[in-house]
C-alpha cells in the first residue's frame, strides 16, 4: 500500500485532494485484489458486468454491487476471504441473534492497520502515550476488547485488559490502578457508575478523565448524563466487525460533533435503504463502507444497516457521521409508527428522578401491538411515578406512540455488561 498515515497529525495535515487521490488508488487496488483472489466477489462483479478497471474515480464505485450480511452467511465461514488461510493471523466473529455467526479474518498487516486506527481514535478522544487505559469491552471473538487493546498499546498507553463483567472489580481497578481512560459500552459505564455509588466512591475523585464509548447506539443526552455524573469527557467510537471492529470512526474530544471516519482506510456512502441509490451528503440513510487497505477480508460496498448522515469534516478533511439513529433492523414499527429506542432514551433522560436504565417490551394483544416501557426510579427519588406519567405523555406527543409505564425500584432492571438489550419483543 502506498503512503500510510499513522499519526493524528498526519491526518490533520492532509488536504482533500491528497485524500481523494489516496482513496482512488487504494480503491483500485482493493477491487483488483478481491477480483483476483475471491471467487464470490469475482462472480458478483461479472454478474453486474463490472470490472475493477471500470473505476476511474470515486463516483464510479456506485457501479459495483453491494455486499450484505447474507453474502457473509452464504459463504460461512471463510468463503469471502481474499488471502490463503495461512496468511490469516486472526479470526473474529459477531454472534448475531439468529443463525450462524458472521466471521471475519485479518492478516498481520490488517491487524497493524486496525491498531493504527484505534490508536488514532484514542488520540482524537484526548488520550496520550503513558495514559492507563482500562479496556472493559469484552475480549474474545467480539472485536471490542482486542481491538481496543492493540490500539491502546500502539499509542504507547499502559493497557489494563479487564474485559467486560466483574463490575466490583472494575471499580477496584479504577481506584487502585488509577486508570485515566475507560473503553466500554455506554450502558455498561452506567452500571459501573451505579457500583461506584453503591460502594460510596465519588467518581469525580477517581483519576479517570476520558471515556471512549461505543458498540451500541447512545444519545447526546446520555453523554451529558455520564459526563456530569462521572466528571469525565465522553466521546463516541464507532465500528463493526465486518468492516474491521472499533475504530472505523471516532469523535474528537474538542468538538464532540460526531465520529470522524478514518477515510484513508474506509470509504463511506449513504444510500436509500429501499432503492439502493446513493444519497447526497447530509441526507439520512443507510451507511455503506468499502475497505481501502484490508487484505484478508476486504469489503466492497458493505451495507451496515446503520442509519445516519454524512457530515463535512470539522477537525480534518475526513468526513463525520451523525450519531447513529439505530440499525434498520432495530427500528420498531409500532402500530405503523417507526420508533427507535434512542428517541425514547432522549426523553427519559430529561427526567431527573428516573435512572437511565430502560427496556422496551412489545406484546401483541389481538392484532394490536402493545408497548410497555420499563423504567427505574433513582435511589433518592420522591415521586418517580409522576415523572413516569409525564414521560408517557411526552412519548405520546413527541414520538407518537402510547405505552404502558412500569416503574421499577432502584436496581430492579437487568444491567448490561456489554451491549445493552433495549428491546424485548414478545410478539
Ligand atoms: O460493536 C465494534 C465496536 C466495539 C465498536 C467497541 C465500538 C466499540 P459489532 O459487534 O460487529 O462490532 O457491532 C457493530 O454495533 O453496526 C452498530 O449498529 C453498533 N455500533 C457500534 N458502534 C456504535 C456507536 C462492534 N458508536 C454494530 N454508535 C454497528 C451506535 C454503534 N452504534
Amino acid at each position: 500500500m502506498s503512503e500510510t498515515l499513522t499519526s493524528l497529525n498526519d491526518v490533520k495535515r492532509l488536504s482533500k485532494d491528497s485524500l481523494e487521490a489516496l482513496q482512488v488508488s487504494r480503491l483500485q487496488q482493493t477491487l483488483q485484489h478481491v477480483f483476483d483472489n475471491s471467487p464470490p466477489y469475482r462472480e458478483k462483479f461479472n454478474e453486474a458486468g463490472v470490472h475493477p478497471g471500470d473505476l476511474k474515480n470515486l463516483q464510479d464505485l456506485k457501479k459495483f454491487p453491494f455486499t450484505t450480511k447474507q453474502d457473509l452467511r452464504a459463504h460461512y465461514p471463510f468463503g469471502l476471504f481474499s488471502v490463503p488461510m495461512d496468511q490469516v493471523a486472526r479470526i473474529h466473529a459477531s454472534s448475531g441473534t439468529t443463525g450462524k455467526p458472521t466471521v471475519v479474518g485479518y492478516t498481520q498487516d490488517d491487524i497493524d492497520h486496525w491498531a493504527t486506527c484505534v490508536a488514532r481514535s484514542i488520540e482524537a478522544a484526548g488520550g496520550r502515550a503513558g495514559d492507563r487505559v482500562q479496556v472493559a469491552y469484552g475480549y474474545g471473538l467480539f472485536t471490542g476488547g482486542l481491538g481496543a487493546h492493540y490500539g491502546a498499546e500502539k499509542l504507547g498507553c499502559t493497557v489494563i485488559p479487564m474485559s467486560g463483567g466483574q463490575t466490583e472489580k472494575q471499580v477496584q481497578l479504577l481506584q487502585d490502578f488509577q486508570s485515566d481512560i475507560i473503553m466500554v459500552t455506554p450502558s455498561y459505564m452506567l452500571n459501573i457508575a451505579d457500583e461506584l455509588d453503591r460502594q460510596g466512591v465519588d467518581p469525580r475523585e477517581l483519576k479517570l478523565r476520558l471515556g471512549i464509548f461505543g458498540a451500541e447506539p447512545w444519545t447526546n443526552a446520555m453523554r451529558q448524563a455520564i459526563e456530569t455524573r462521572c466528571g469525565i469527557d465522553a466521546t463516541d467510537i464507532y465500528g463493526l466487525s465486518e468492516v474491521m471492529g472499533p475504530g472505523v470512526a471516532q469523535e474528537f474530544v474538542d468538538s464532540k460533533d460526531g465520529p470522524t471516519i478514518w477515510e484513508d482506510h474506509f470509504l463511506p456512502e449513504i444510500i436509500d435503504p429501499e432503492t439502493g441509490d446513493v444519497l447526497e451528503e447530509g441526507q439520512e440513510g443507510e451507511l455503506v463502507f468499502t475497505s481501502l487497505t484490508k487484505q484478508a477480508f476486504p469489503v466492497i460496498r458493505y451495507r451496515t444497516r446503520d442509519l445516519t448522515r454524512l457530515l463535512p469534516g470539522s477537525e480534518c478533511v475526513m468526513r463525520r457521521i451523525a450519531k447513529i439513529t439505530g440499525r434498520s433492523d432495530d427500528m420498531l414499527i409500532i402500530r405503523g409508527v417507526n420508533v427507535f429506542p434512542s428517541q425514547i432514551e432522549e426523553l427519559l433522560l430529561q427526567k431527573p428522578e428516573l435512572s437511565p436504565h430502560y427496556q422496551i417490551e412489545l406484546n401483541r394483544a389481538g392484532n394490536m401491538d402493545e408497548v410497555t416501557l420499563h423504567v427505574e426510579e433513582k435511589p433518592d427519588a420522591n415521586d418517580a411515578q409522576a415523572q413516569a406519567s409525564d414521560l408517557q405523555q411526552r412519548i405520546k406527543n413527541l414520538v407518537g406512540i402510547s405505552c404502558r409505564m412500569q416503574v421499577h425500584s432502584s436496581g430492579g432492571l437487568p444491567r448490561s455488561e456489554g451491549k445493552a438489550k433495549r428491546v424485548i419483543d414478545r410478539r
